[in-house]
């Protein structure tokens, strides 16, 4: 019988932290439908800040900080008990639509690049617990991404990122976060190799954040393989958190009866991610509805979270309940 717990009451059980990205659109601006926080905060114990930390919503010119949206979430967790991950301080994407066009020296933007990691970092340094400092520096082949900030300061750009975050947020837990490096493969090894540069010129770096996002389940990350690489990256000294998480299928090859298959996957992961001492796991949104991938790529389905369109949870939130239920 399903237990009477909710998932959070099994996941703090589990010292399992088990978080869910929102935008402040999903539950700020439609005040009528509060049921994004209320599923939030009843069935998580972590809230990732969805887009509004992010230099594109947060910097409407270059001397201009909106923090509206991110506060509204911040502190929606703080009050409500949550760990707070913010996302993200330093992202070739999702930047303002001045910043491409702006015609700075490499000075400006590594002087500019420090501000913004002072003055987000320093605002929350009471209340995010977590941070993805730099967010997917690494190309699919395992070189270093040439970014802006690459090309102005070279792979130096994310040394410096983490030395500003922890100068004004000496608590807080401090992450790379990059997709497709869920198993062992080209791009891991690059991010494995940065990784332990970083470590070896004594970057303060605690851990590394595998998003996790999969479009095409039934072809995707093996459990085994996942547990090989969250080993691997702890042999570094550094803590693993799949950050991101939903589970998608191409639209021409959706198994039979899909969210039955999700369901086990979802479960599998967390499986993998608990027995190889990896103690968080974030998903891509409460519910459906707000997934990203409804606007993101019709060749795969878009119904890839825990919660389905009227916050009812789905097989995947009972696997997953099922899962931390028989490890308490
Ligand atoms: O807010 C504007 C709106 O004013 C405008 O009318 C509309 C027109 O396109 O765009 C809206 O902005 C969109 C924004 O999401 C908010 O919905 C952007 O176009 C769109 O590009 C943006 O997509 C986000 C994407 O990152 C950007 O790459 C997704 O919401 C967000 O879920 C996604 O998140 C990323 C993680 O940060 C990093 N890892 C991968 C993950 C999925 O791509």
């Amino acid at each position: 019988m399903a237990s009477e717990k909710t998932l959070r009451q099994l996941a703090d059980e589990n010292d399992l932290t088990l978080g869910a990205s929102i935008t402040a659109d999903a539950f700020r601006k439609y005040p009528d439908d509060p049921d994004v926080a209320q599923t939030l905060t009843r069935e998580f114990n972590a809230v990732t800040t969805g887009n509004a930390l992010k230099m594109g919503p947060l910097r409407p010119d270059r001397n201009t900080y909106d923090f509206e949206d991110a506060d509204a979430i911040v502190n929606l967790g703080v009050a409500n008990d949550l760990l707070v991950r913010g996302h993200t301080l330093v992202w070739h994407n999702q930047t303002p639509g001045w910043f491409y066009p702006w015609d700075y020296t490499d000075d400006q933007l590594r002087t500019f690049l420090r501000d913004h990691i002072h003055t987000v970092a320093g605002r929350y340094r009471e209340k995010v617990d977590v941070w993805d400092v730099v967010n997917e520096a690494v190309a699919d082949d395992g070189t270093m991404r040439e970014t802006a900030w690459y090309d102005a300061m070279g792979e130096e750009y994310i040394d410096l990122a983490f030395q500003w975050a922890n100068e004004v947020a000496p608590e807080a837990d401090l992450f790379y976060n990059d997709y497709g490096i869920d198993e062992i493969n080209e791009k891991a090894d690059g991010v494995y190799a940065l990784l332990e540069r970083l470590i070896d010129r004594g970057v303060p770096i605690d851990g590394v954040g595998l998003q996790m996002h999969a479009f095409r389940a039934q072809e995707y990350v093996d459990p085994e393989a996942l547990g090989e690489n969250i080993r691997r990256f702890k042999d570094l000294g550094l803590d693993v958190h799949v950050t991101e998480m939903d589970v998608a299928y191409d639209r021409e090859n959706v198994p039979e009866n899909h969210l039955e298959h999700q369901a086990q996957y979802y479960r599998d992961i967390l499986e993998a991610c608990l027995d190889n001492g990896c103690d968080t796991l974030v998903t891509w949104g409460v519910h459906d509805t707000a997934s990203w991938l409804r606007n993101y790529d019709q060749t795969i389905t878009d119904d890839p979270l825990l919660f389905d369109e009227d916050f009812d949870p789905k097989p995947a939130y009972f696997a997953i309940k099922d899962l931390l239920e028989s490890r308490v």
